[in-house]
């Protein structure tokens, strides 16, 4: 509607209208608490208008939270986001709201003061319920914000097979033999992936996927990185091998050879370097897809993919940019959607992905 469109371009515009529903109806049970205080206090008149203030507002609780169910159908969010607590929240608040009506209503004056204090307690309750939903509700847009600005700069070649030169080279021959002895393929191997999509995770392209460095890291001290589902980890652990630093070389230099060069391009259009402007562009677009939804960016976000706070120290930008072009091809079974993403829109996510590292790796 074009006229629509003049008078009121914000709202017609608007992707999701709950929270234009939402912000001033809510005022008014507030408002009712204000009133059904005052009228049992000292100023008996007021009862029906806290009243009617108060079923006015019930009626626009129920509107909000049906807004809400249509919004939430329209946004990215794991079972555990916030989202999903606002909304059990609200559902509680309104089935609060719509059980105190008949019993509200049936107190017609402050005159029973004992039997009229009920309504100002239990609007008390009512909007501490609403309190914390509404804190829910705005986590929600704090998820929808840009990622953290990034600390890390992104070295140019850093899909680097081998760890920095100060470092012994390792014997890929002797990780492959300890790869062996240890029986890595027990978990790693194709027929032990069944708890939960990409756990344990393959290793056949590990080396395309994973820095060198990390691997390092990670094989001297273990630790948990994705998730079964929702706030749980998986019951399969990556078990600490207590490696010597030499071991651990080892088997670092054999897992880096197991590459994907055809999957994985180092030289394609998603390499490395970024430009400043992409990397901002993709910490823009994080909020856009609402990558929150399911990680943690700045200490925000749900549990059901792993931590994307300093995933730059642990990826290779080549499987940043694949697996965003095809979740599912990549780790197959995971929650992770294909969102479609247009080519620069992959560039910028990657560049800005492949930039989040701890602080003291920047230096
Ligand atoms: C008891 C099962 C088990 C065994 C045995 C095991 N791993 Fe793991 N490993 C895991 C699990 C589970 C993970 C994923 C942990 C997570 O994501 O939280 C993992 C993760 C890894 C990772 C990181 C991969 C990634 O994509 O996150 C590497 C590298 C790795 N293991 C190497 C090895 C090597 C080398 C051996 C043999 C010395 C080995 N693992 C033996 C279960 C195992
Ligand atoms: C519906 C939930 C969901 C959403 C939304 C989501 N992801 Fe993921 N993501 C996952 C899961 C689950 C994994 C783990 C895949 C695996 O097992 O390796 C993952 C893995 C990743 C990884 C690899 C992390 C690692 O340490 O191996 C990156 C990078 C990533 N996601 C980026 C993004 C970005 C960027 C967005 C937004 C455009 C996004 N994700 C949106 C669920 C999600």
């Amino acid at each position: 509607m074009p006229l629509l469109e003049r008078l009121l371009p914000g709202i017609s515009n608007a992707p999701n209208l709950h929270p234009m529903l939402v912000h001033f109806p809510i005022v008014l049970l507030p408002a009712a608490l204000v009133l059904a205080v005052l009228a049992w206090w000292s100023r008996p008149n007021w009862w029906s208008a806290a009243r009617a203030v108060f079923l006015i507002g019930v009626v626009f609780l129920v509107i909000a939270g049906v807004s809400g169910l249509v919004a939430q159908a329209r946004i990215a969010h794991g079972p555990h986001s916030a989202v999903s607590v606002h909304r059990q929240f609200m559902l509680a608040a309104g089935c609060l709201a719509l059980l105190l009506v008949w019993p509200i209503l049936a107190i017609r004056s402050p005159a029973d003061r004992r039997r009229a204090v009920w309504f100002p307690a239990s609007l008390v309750v009512l909007n501490a319920v609403l309190v914390l939903g509404a804190d829910r509700g705005a986590m929600v847009s704090l998820q929808f914000r840009g990622g953290p600005i990034p600390t890390g700069a992104v070295p140019e070649r850093d899909w680097s097979a081998a760890r920095s030169p100060a470092v012994r080279p390792g014997d890929p021959e002797a990780g492959a033999r300890l790869y062996a002895r240890l029986a890595c393929d027990s978990c790693h191997g194709p027929d032990r992936r069944e708890e939960a999509p990409g756990i344990p995770p393959g290793l056949e392209t590990v080396g395309s996927r994973l820095r060198a460095e990390w691997m390092h890291d990670y094989l001297m001290n273990p630790h948990p990185i994705r998730w079964a589902d929702q706030d749980r980890r998986p019951e399969v652990r990556m078990p600490d091998f207590r490696f010597t630093n030499d071991e651990a070389d080892d088997l670092v230099a054999f897992l880096s050879q197991q590459r994907d060069s055809t999957l994985y391009d180092i030289h394609g259009p998603d390499a490395p370097p970024y430009t400043e402007q992409e990397i901002e562009r993709g910490r823009l677009l994080i909020g856009e897809y609402n990558c929150r939804g399911c990680h943690v960016l700045g200490g925000i976000g749900a549990h059901l993919g792993p931590d994307l706070d300093s995933v730059g120290e642990r990826l290779n930008p080549e499987y940043i940019a694949r697996l965003l072009r095809a979740p599912q091809r990549v780790v197959p079974g995971t929650s992770m959607r294909d969102f479609g993403l247009w080519d620069d829109e992959i560039r910028c996510l990657t560049a800005y992905v492949a930039a989040l590292r701890s602080p003291s790796v920047s230096q």
